[in-house]
Parts: structure tokens; C-alpha cells; sequence
């Protein structure tokens, strides 16, 4: 993707971003004074759990989803990231020194806006509970970047109705909206790409939100996400561009208004909102006719929404 130089007047700077003792100590501060109990009233289902706990929940349940085709080598998914919070180069992305400073755990999520129920709590209740109510799954996708490299791979997760379930849209929501951490201390990309619109964002409709494909994903190849695949819960919109697939979510947000997206907002022809996988619609840049995928030295033919046609064709009617 292309680098943009790029410094907008909201930039947040780095002295002005929580203190990251202060957001750690908060939980632990809570447990301490006895306050879990009566925080679950606002925070709704704190739970405390960690991920050890949810260890035995991995890889979960086999599904129908499911490719024909080899998976990709886990060490090529885990090792070849775009996740430009850390680093441009996909190959240093996992690597010790550009990763070593990023904590998942505790990790807080808010899930509001539009909603009936909002959600605030650790990511680890989340998965707990959605453990609890059977619905962990273990999905094999095919993802496509639009960089036209692509890989198969074995997710664990839920799918994301299963949120919507949880917090009850109004019927005034149209859209949802993702948002990746910010926090300068833990990646250094920020401070590399200071003209980014930081953080990044997604969205998605609310009819796409809801179609059972749509996947939080918790982990892959059978055990948690490693951090440098966005961890400790991310999207997996598979018939859509990589980049759709955000990592690292703290915030879900239910909205009336097309939200504007990290890539949108720095171009917006190369990287639209919609951004369904299509073969016959080059990016400005290069066709998107075919794709390699990864570890291999392969060209296959991209599939119009990825593969997932009989899925998904419908809501572009
Ligand atoms: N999410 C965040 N927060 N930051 C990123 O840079 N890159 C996107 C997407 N999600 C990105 C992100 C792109 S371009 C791709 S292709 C996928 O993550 C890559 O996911 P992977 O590293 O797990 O293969």
C-alpha cells in the first residue's frame, strides 16, 4: 500500500494518549477494591476472565466452512503481516523487536453507539462468554488482500451476528463501525506513519455485519491469535479486500452514518468502503485478475467475492 505523508490537525500526540500503567492498573485496582461485583452494572459481563482460561475453548467446534484447497503454512501466516500500527515490512512485523512491546491482556472492549444493550468489559470475558453459549467455531477462509496475495487459513472465532444478538441494534443503525488500539508506546508505526489517521478503522453495513460470514476471529491454526495477527480479537470479512479485516479491536460501534475508514480517508479510489473482492475491477495501481498465494510461488485466478458468491451475492443486488 502506498506510504502517504500526511499530518491532520487531530493528530493525537503521543503525550496526550493514557499512560499505559494507568489503563493496566485499572483492572487490577477494581479486583482489589472489591469493585468487579458492582462494576458489572455498568460494565455489563465482567467477567475476569483471562486467556488462560480460555484456552480450552480453542480450536472449537468444526464447522461447514471449509476449502477444498491446502491451507497455507502456518509459519507463512504468522510470519508475512500487514499490520502497519508496527511495521511496513510484512516479514518484521512479528518480529520481537517491533512486537515485543504489545499487551493484549487486559485488553478493554466497548461495543455501543446504536444498541439496546451496550458492552464494556475485558475481550476475555467476551470470548468466555461466548463459550458459554456454544457458538465458538473453527472456520477455514479464504482471504484475499488487495495486494493480490492471498492464504487459507484455520480460524477460531465467532461469527458476528453473535455480537448483534448480544447488544440489540435499533433499528437506526445502518453501519458499524470498527476501531483498532492507539497507543504509541506499544508500536512503533504510529510514531514511523505520524500523518496516518490513526487509529485504524473499519466498517462494514449492518446487513454485512449481520451476514453469518462476517467472523470475529479469536484465534487461528487452533490456538489464540499471535499478536501480530491481531490479537486478541479482529475481523474476518472474507469476501472483502484484507484490509477490511481489521485487527486488535477495542471499540464496535453501531451508527447511522457511513463511518470513514482508515484507507478511505488517505484514498479513496484505490480503497473504498465497499470493497468486495472483484476480479474484473483492477485497483488504479494493478489488475486484480489473479493472485499468490502465500508460500507458494503459485498464480491462481481470483474469484469474484472471493469464492463466496452463493453466500454473499445477495445483499449486492
Ligand atoms: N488492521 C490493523 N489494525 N492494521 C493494519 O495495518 N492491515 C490489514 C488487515 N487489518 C491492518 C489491519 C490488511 S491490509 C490485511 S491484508 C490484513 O489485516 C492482514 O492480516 P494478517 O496479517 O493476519 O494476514
Amino acid at each position: 500500500m502506498a506510504n502517504f505523508i500526511r499530518r491532520p490537525d487531530w493528530f493525537i500526540p503521543e503525550s496526550q494518549v493514557t499512560p499505559e500503567a494507568v489503563y493496566h492498573n485499572r483492572r487490577e485496582f477494581l479486583t482489589a477494591m472489591g469493585f468487579v461485583g458492582a462494576t458489572a452494572l455498568v460494565e455489563n459481563a465482567l467477567e475476569a476472565a483471562t486467556a488462560k482460561d480460555n484456552l480450552a475453548l480453542y480450536p472449537g467446534k468444526e464447522t461447514a466452512y471449509k476449502v477444498a484447497v491446502k491451507q497455507t503454512p502456518e509459519e507463512w501466516a504468522i510470519g508475512y503481516n500487514n499490520f502497519y500500527e508496527f511495521h511496513t515490512r510484512k516479514e518484521l512485523v512479528s518480529h520481537p523487536q517491533i512486537i515485543g512491546k504489545f499487551l493484549t491482556e487486559p485488553w478493554r472492549l466497548r461495543i455501543d453507539g446504536m444498541v439496546e444493550k451496550p458492552w464494556v468489559g475485558d475481550a476475555q470475558d467476551l470470548i468466555a462468554q461466548m463459550g458459554k453459549k456454544g457458538v465458538i467455531e473453527q472456520r477455514v477462509y479464504r482471504f484475499r488482500c488487495v495486494e493480490a496475495w492471498s492464504m487459507i487459513c484455520p480460524w477460531t472465532g465467532f461469527s458476528l451476528s453473535k455480537v448483534l444478538e448480544l447488544v440489540e441494534p435499533k433499528k437506526s443503525a445502518k453501519f458499524v463501525r470498527f476501531e483498532t488500539f492507539f497507543d504509541p508506546r506499544m508500536a512503533p508505526g504510529f510514531q514511523a506513519l505520524r500523518g496516518y489517521p490513526w487509529p485504524y478503522t473499519e466498517g462494514l453495513r449492518i446487513d454485512e455485519a449481520a451476514h453469518e460470514l462476517a467472523f470475529v476471529a479469536t484465534g487461528m491454526y487452533g490456538k489464540p491469535l499471535p499478536r501480530q495477527n491481531g490479537a486478541p480479537l479482529r475481523m474476518v470479512v472474507p469476501w472483502k479486500y484484507g484490509y477490511k479485516s481489521i485487527k486488535s479491536i477495542v471499540r464496535i460501534e453501531f451508527t447511522d452514518k457511513q463511518p470513514k475508514t482508515l484507507w478511505e480517508s488517505l484514498a479513496p479510489d484505490e480503497y473504498p468502503f465497499e470493497s468486495n473482492v472483484n476480479p474484473a475491477v483492477p485497483h488504479p495501481r494493478w489488475s486484480q485478475a489473479t493472485e499468490r498465494r502465500l508460500g507458494t510461488d503459485e498464480r491462481v485466478a481470483t474469484i469474484k467475492y472471493n469464492g463466496y458468491s452463493a453466500q454473499v451475492a445477495a445483499l449486492y443486488k
